[in-house]
């Protein structure tokens, strides 16, 4: 039904309206405490078996919507009642900022994939954590993801990172630190260990300093070398991390510039996911994104280590119940291959460590 509207009516509107249109039927939906809950209660994971944890953060399942839909943190409670098990807001920065022109958002529909150049446009840190201060009437596990404000200077680019995290870290169930969207010119550069040791490190002191202690992750690109993911896992290890999320969208391609998501980032992702566990071990969450689209993909993480998995285009192609259906899957597969928690999964197929417990 969904693919018939999608190829019908939705393909047909600009990528970028639909979106905002989608974001705002959603935040409507987190305005309405019945509908809301109603939803929530039919699509939500329930299931205990589904339950995973993650640095002292209780997840219902453990598939959430990836960074880049939810910019504004203006409709996690929606996205949850959907069935997804966290919702990842941003990526926010410290200052507002319109992002790049448009037309910045373009569908591969026969790839299943997306090109992105949206350049983090959001309202701001300080316009996000008044969104986050709300009280919320369901549950729901929220990342927030921070990055660097355009107009900074790579120079500045700790301070800026460091007014954000103080902001928002103590409204976050974790703490994302973004340094792999290609669209804000020289992000990626602040992945080169020297340059991200000390940005990390100024993060992490202000997710430490909040009353909880907010958990703190780095999300990596697909791009980097292997050298340079088993620098930054080495890196995230020695600073007392808690995860890393792999990856973001890859550079290349052939097309539009910007980032590419969907079912062609599926291998590389994967790939990335197996290096880091090999060199982590279950040191550090792992958290896998890229190219999953259905409870297979789902699977195959959770089977190479990842704790957590997300996706984003996987659900512009899929559908609204996207989630609640890969969720409802899982369940049935855990119980098919008598286990009796998804978290027997995790990293069963992965090759021990040499530096894993
Ligand atoms: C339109 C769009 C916007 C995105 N914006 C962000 C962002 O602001 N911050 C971020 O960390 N990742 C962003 N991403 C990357 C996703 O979070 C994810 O890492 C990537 O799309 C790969 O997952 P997928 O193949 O399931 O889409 C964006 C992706 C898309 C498609």
């Amino acid at each position: 039904m969904y693919r018939l509207v999608f190829m019908q009516v939705l393909r047909r509107f600009d990528a970028e309206a639909v979106h905002h249109l989608t974001v705002r039927a959603l935040a409507l939906l987190s305005a309405l405490p019945l509908v809301k809950r109603l939803l929530h209660r039919s699509l939500a994971p329930h299931d205990p078996a589904l339950r995973v944890s993650a640095f002292g953060v209780h997840f219902p399942g453990p598939l959430g919507l990836a960074a880049g839909f939810d910019k504004d943190a203006a409709c996690a409670e929606g996205v949850a009642a959907l069935g997804f098990g966290h919702v990842e807001v941003g990526t926010i920065t410290a200052h507002a900022q319109p992002g790049n022109p448009r037309p910045r958002l373009f569908r591969l529909v026969g790839r299943r994939a997306v090109i992105n150049r949206m350049g983090f446009n959001n309202a701001g840190a300080a316009a996000a954590a008044r969104r986050l201060r709300r009280t919320r009437g369901v549950p729901v596990v929220v990342g927030v993801n921070i990055g660097k404000t355009k107009v900074v200077p790579e120079q500045e680019a700790v301070a800026d990172y460091v007014a954000a995290a103080k902001e928002l870290a103590p409204l976050a169930d974790y703490l994302v630190v973004n340094v792999s969207s290609p669209n804000t010119p020289g992000l990626r550069d602040l992945q080169a260990v020297s340059k991200l040791r000390p940005l990390l490190a100024a993060v992490k002191d202000v997710a430490d300093g909040t009353p909880r202690r907010t958990p703190l992750l780095v999300k990596i690109a697909p791009d980097l070398a292997d050298e340079d993911v088993d620098a930054v896992a080495d890196l995230a290890l020695e600073l007392g991390l808690d995860g890393i999320i792999a990856t973001n969208t890859t550079i290349r391609h052939e097309g539009e510039t910007g980032g590419l998501s969907g079912r062609p980032l599926k291998g590389r992702s994967l790939e990335v996911l197996r290096r880091l566990r090999a060199r982590v071990g279950d040191r550090l969450t792992l958290v896998s994104v890229g190219g999953v689209e259905d409870v297979d993909d789902v699977w195959e993480r959770l089977l190479a280590g990842a704790t957590l998995v997300q996706g984003y285009t996987g659900w512009v192609y899929g559908g609204p119940l996207w989630a609640s259906r890969i969720h409802r899957q899982l369940s049935r597969r855990v119980r098919r291959h008598g286990f009796a928690s998804i978290i027997e999964v995790i990293g069963r197929t992965a090759p021990d460590s040499r530096h894993a417990r």
